[in-house]
């Protein structure tokens, strides 16, 4: 039988013939490697209810451990079966780790006789990346040790070496400071939390108080625990924004001096660290306390989302300003950034900060996570910064992850399996030489819309196995079609661990398409072994609707449901599709420019195939996303057609840096007297998710439209995202 390993191996060939693993197996190991053997002989007994003898000698049947200088990569390894020996070779015990994690997934889920045969099979193996991250944010919600362990046991399962911990931040301070007492008893507790999503009107609070922290001793558990399985513990303390927790314990730490609370609601707020003696000798005593809980390397300073308001109306910031010559605010988060640098360099230590610590200037030794985007990543690499990519648009699982109605509450956004795991994580701006500054890349999950563990799981996994391939395998392996057959395969190991993992195995992508001339619905399904029933009556469909076949021929204005049958037993949830027919469909478009890389949609046609955007998701096939720039979009018609309405809808999710434009244009020759029209209109803003407008037109007649949407400019201070960029997204272009 073929094995199913998550992430695909560099290189694996089957034999002929099996091992039998019983208990009267012997194992041994090289010294270096028994702590390894150890560690895999815990896992049989719970797996298998027995364990291994451990010998000095390698005996007939045996599993061995065996270290192997010749192995070039450290976390590299070789794994062979044959019929009377598995051996598992690597230079470190971190690569026969890995060597014994693919090993694990040689077995069954379920066990049903302590006698196992496993296929003869040589595997060679290296990771693509020395960076494999998965970052939580425990601030926001607060996850209890024995989570957090659970996590980060997924994790080395899929060998990844990283677990980024973010610790801090506006909602609550997660981490004891044993200096400071007030971080414990005030920081770390908020006194209710926003329900619902944030963009709801009026906005709601559960009136709870809420919080918790990590003990010391906890923090060296949870870091004991990680190392036991190769993982780096990365910590968090978020400076200089992302504070507000910190302030409301210790005040003189802010701008004003002003008490304020711990936030109960989402987004970036303007109580920031004020670079003042006081505030620098705090960071660098909590530094260190935590600098020696956590062997890393590295220490994420955070840097992401300060607001500069309290710095410009600051006295003493204005002064600094001055005295150290900077140019700006900009400058003088440079200079914060680069100060805490220098203490945490003089402590053998490095930083790792959000791309915003380039803005004015990047401290000297700092590697940058970009997240907004790659752009980050490019500027930083190319001036010989190491970089690891975390862009929203592939690595944020807070974002849905269907477009199904029935999805619990999420940010916003739609990242599915398929887009994570198409993920590049070298820019292509790169040359190969700039490229060696990638040491990876690693999901995020930011936890605002994430209030238990089990829902931290349903939004991690599967994705978080999409990103192990994406950065443990080579590219050229990665094919999503056997991905996601060996995913079906790793559910059972995650189900045998009750792990609350996601299923969209079993979901429907459809298309509106041409064939032949002939408009026609296309639905796809990942698994193809699988039947698709639909209804077109507006009805669910069920083991008796009938079977698609092939493409279905679109006649009209029509409602498509369908789902995914194992014969006449439904798999997964229903799909449904609105087609609404108008004069565009079918019809020639351009664009200038294209949408942004991260968010194209199904492309310019997306705009006229008669389908919607969610409006929910943004981020799904209908909506196209344009960053900074003013859109045109062209339509012609084959020959000149009588228009009375042009209706269009832009997304509006000013948290996600998402703005509607603040006016709209057309341009369009009139067939009969051949002038040329041009209309602008404003388009009023509203607090809400989707801005609709429509153009009357009164029945012209014409051959082509154009479309104008000025880009709204930068993002007003005291939003988030301040100073950025507006994004515009826009789905379907309805022509009546
Ligand atoms: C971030 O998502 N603010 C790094
Ligand atoms: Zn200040």
């Amino acid at each position: 039988m073929k094995p199913h390993i998550i992430p695909i191996p560099s290189q694996l060939d089957i034999h002929e013939g099996v091992f039998v693993l019983h208990k009267n197996v012997s194992l041994y190991a090289d010294a270096d490697l028994i702590a390894v053997a150890e560690f895999f002989n815990d896992y049989l007994k719970e797996k298998l209810g027995y364990t291994l003898l451990l010998q000095n000698k390698q005996d007939v049947q045996t599993i061995q451990f065996i270290q192997d200088d010749a192995i070039e990569n450290d976390e590299g390894y070789q794994l062979i079966v044959s019929a009377k020996k598995i051996q598992i070779k690597a230079k470190t015990a971190q690569g026969a780790f890995y060597g014994m994690q693919t090993f694990r997934q040689l077995l069954p889920a379920v066990v049903e006789s302590d006698e196992l045969q496993i296929q003869n099979i040589q595997i060679t193996d290296a990771p693509r990346f020395g960076y494999r991250g998965m970052h939580l944010d425990v601030s926001r919600h607060f996850f209890s040790v024995d989570f957090i362990k659970k996590y980060i046991d997924l994790l080395s399962q899929l060998k990844m070496n990283t677990f980024h911990w973010h610790l801090t931040d506006d909602q609550g301070w997660r981490i004891e400071i044993k200096r400071y007492p007030k971080l414990q008893k005030v920081a770390a507790y908020r006194n209710e939390t926003l329900i619902g999503h944030y963009n709801d009107i009026p906005q709601q609070f559960d009136g709870k108080k809420y919080g918790g922290y990590y003990t010391q001793e906890e923090v060296k558990d949870i870091v004991n625990y990680a190392s036991e399985r190769f993982i780096t513990v990365l910590p968090e303390i978020e400076m200089p924004g992302h504070a507000q927790a910190a302030i409301a314990a210790y005040p003189e730490l802010g701008c004003t001096g002003e008490v304020i609370n711990v936030a109960t609601k989402w987004g970036v707020f303007e109580d920031i660290y004020c670079p003042k003696e006081t505030t620098f000798t705090f960071l660098e005593n909590v530094l260190d306390e935590v600098m020696p809980l956590f062997p890393s390397k590295y220490i994420h300073i955070g840097g992401d989302e300060a607001p500069k308001t309290r710095w410009k109306a600051c006295e003493h910031c204005q002064k600094l300003i001055e005295k150290e010559n900077l140019h700006d605010e900009h400058e003088l988060q440079s200079y914060f950034i680069t100060r805490m640098e220098k203490y945490i360099n003089s402590k053998g230590k490095q930083i790792i900060g959000w791309d915003e610590i380039l803005e004015g200037g990047l401290a000297p030794n700092a590697t940058v996570m970009s997240w907004r985007g790659t752009n980050g990543a490019v500027e930083a690499a190319k001036s010989g910064h190491n970089v690891i990519l975390t862009p929203t648009s592939h690595c944020y699982f807070d974002y849905y992850q269907s477009d199904n109605e029935s999805e619990p509450l999420a940010i916003g956004g739609y990242l599915p399996l398929e887009k994570v795991y198409s993920f590049e994580p070298i820019p292509a701006e790169l040359s190969k030489e700039e490229a060696k500054y990638v040491l990876g890349a690693q999901g995020n999950l930011w936890t605002e819309y994430i209030s238990s563990s089990e829902k931290a799981a349903y939004m991690a996994f599967p994705r978080a196995i999409a990103m192990s391939e994406v950065t443990w395998s080579n590219p050229r392996k990665r094919d999503y079609q056997d991905f996601a057959y060996r995913l079906s395969h790793f559910h059972k190991q995650l189900d045998a661990q009750h792990v609350n993992y996601a299923n969209h195995l079993y979901e429907i992508e459809g298309n509106v398409t041409t064939r032949d001339k002939q408009l026609v619905f296309d639905l796809q399904t990942v698994i193809r072994d699988k039947t698709i029933r639909y209804t077109t009556d507006g009805t669910s469909p069920t083991g008796n609707s009938k079977i698609y076949d092939n493409y279905l021929p679109i006649e009209g204005s029509i409602i498509l449901n369908a789902a995914v049958f194992d014969d006449t037993q439904k798999l997964g949830r229903d799909f449904t599709l609105v087609y609404n027919d108008h004069k565009a469909v079918g019809a020639k478009i351009s664009l200038a420019p294209q949408p942004h890389t991260s968010y194209p949609g199904s492309g310019k046609e997306g705009l006229i195939n008669g389908v919607s955007g969610n409006e929910t998701r943004y981020g799904d096939k209908e909506w196209l996303g344009f960053w900074g720039k003013d859109v045109t979009i062209t339509i012609e018609f084959d020959e000149p057609t009588k228009i009375n309405t042009i209706s269009t809808r832009f997304y509006n999710a000013n948290g996600q840096w998402i703005y509607a434009p603040t006016e709209i244009g057309i341009s369009f020759i009139n067939d009969e007297d051949g002038r040329t029209l041009n209309q602008i209109s404003p388009i009023q803003q509203k607090d809400e998710t989707l801005i609709p407008h429509t153009f009357q037109l009164n029945g012209v007649m014409t051959k082509k439209i154009e479309i104008f949407i000025p880009n709204y400019g930068s993002i007003p201070e005291g939003k988030q995202g301040a100073g950025n960029k507006a994004w515009t997204f826009v789905d379907e272009i309805v022509v009546k």
